[in-house]
């Protein structure tokens, strides 16, 4: 089993990967960091935590995490999430509240004690802004030797952002850590754009869901038609951070670019994941960039596990 810890903003696709997570017979999840992102970081720590209580998953811990970016005093949540992912977070539906409360300590310092103790056994996949991720860094440099794989959402190589022509929502939101986390030395993929976009869950899905019966069945149908509907260029929904989270354990359904790779932070691209022209010609590229999947394969494995989950 990989064991796994998600640092999340929790948003109806974050929600999608934590049931995926939990579903999943190869995953171990050993806990849940919470950040900004599509909602305030305590709303989206609530979210994890009524999630976790829906689907019998109350053995996780859940820390909240930073609620602003490295170089800012405040969040303002974008516009765009609030519509996308309802005001809540999860598509205005309501999952009753968890009687479990997150726990005392902060994610930073979660983080670190889990990599110090679990070392390359550890996978943390980040599907919000890597503040969480880069603090952890900075606040103890000993850990980029020990950690092992960290795979983010976030980024686009080779078509448009969705946050600003040149940028994604999760890179943008925190610029400087995501900049950070790319130059670190930590072994990287980047899950973005270019492949979150190609794989779609539709309606058919979410209504077998529906179908199962079950609390859990019925509120994912919800919460994802509701994401379904906030998507005017397709019949689907976009798998962005259930395609991170399958990545950790299924690499073998993408192909990967090993690149130098930087985040623009000033100008009108910042937030940008773009080349670093000078490293052209260093060896040993810093992030492994997913540029293509297998889509089909991707969608049937999330839906099968996910079935799984709900029909329990
Ligand atoms: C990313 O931004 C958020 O809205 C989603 O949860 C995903 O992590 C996509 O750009
Ligand atoms: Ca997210």
């Amino acid at each position: 089993m990989l064991k796994m810890i998600l640092d999340l903003d929790t948003g109806i696709d974050d929600g999608m990967a934590l049931a995926y997570a939990i579903g999943s017979k190869e995953i171990e999840l050993i806990g849940v960091t919470g950040t900004f992102g599509n909602v305030y970081t305590e709303d989206g720590v609530q979210n994890v935590l009524n999630i976790l209580n829906m689907c019998d998953a109350n053995h996780v811990p859940v820390y909240a995490g930073e609620s602003h970016a490295m170089n800012q005093s405040s969040f303002d949540r974008l516009e765009v999430s609030a519509r996308i992912h309802g005001e809540n977070g999860v598509g205005q539906v309501s999952i009753e509240t968890s009687p479990r409360q997150k726990e005392e300590g902060s994610a930073i310092d979660f983080l670190i004690e889990s990599i110090k103790k679990y070392k390359k056994d550890l996978v943390i996949v980040a599907t919000g802004p890597m503040t969480n991720l880069t603090l952890a860094l900075k606040k103890a440099p000993e850990i980029k030797e020990m950690m092992g794989r960290v795979v983010i959402m976030g980024g686009a190589l080779t078509v448009p952002g969705n946050a600003s022509p040149y940028t994604e929502a999760n890179i943008s939101q925190d610029p400087e850590a995501a900049k950070y986390l790319f130059e670190s030395g930590v072994d990287v993929t980047m899950v973005g754009l270019d492949v979150t976009q190609r794989s779609l869950l539709t309606n058919a899905h979410t209504q077998s869901w529906r179908e199962t019966g079950s609390v859990a069945g019925k509120t994912y149908a919800d919460m994802v038609d509701y994401y379904i509907s906030q998507h005017f260029d397709t019949n689907g929904c976009y798998l962005h951070d259930p395609s991170a989270v399958i990545n950790a354990v299924h690499p073998e359904f993408f192909t990967v670019l090993p690149m130098h790779m930087t985040v623009v932070t000033e100008g009108e691209a910042v937030g940008r994941t773009i080349g670093d022209p000078y490293k052209l010609r260093d060896a040993n590229p810093n992030v492994k960039v997913c540029i293509g999947v297998n889509s089909p394969e991707l969608v049937n494995h999330l839906h099968k596990t996910l079935m799984s989950l709900f029909k329990k």
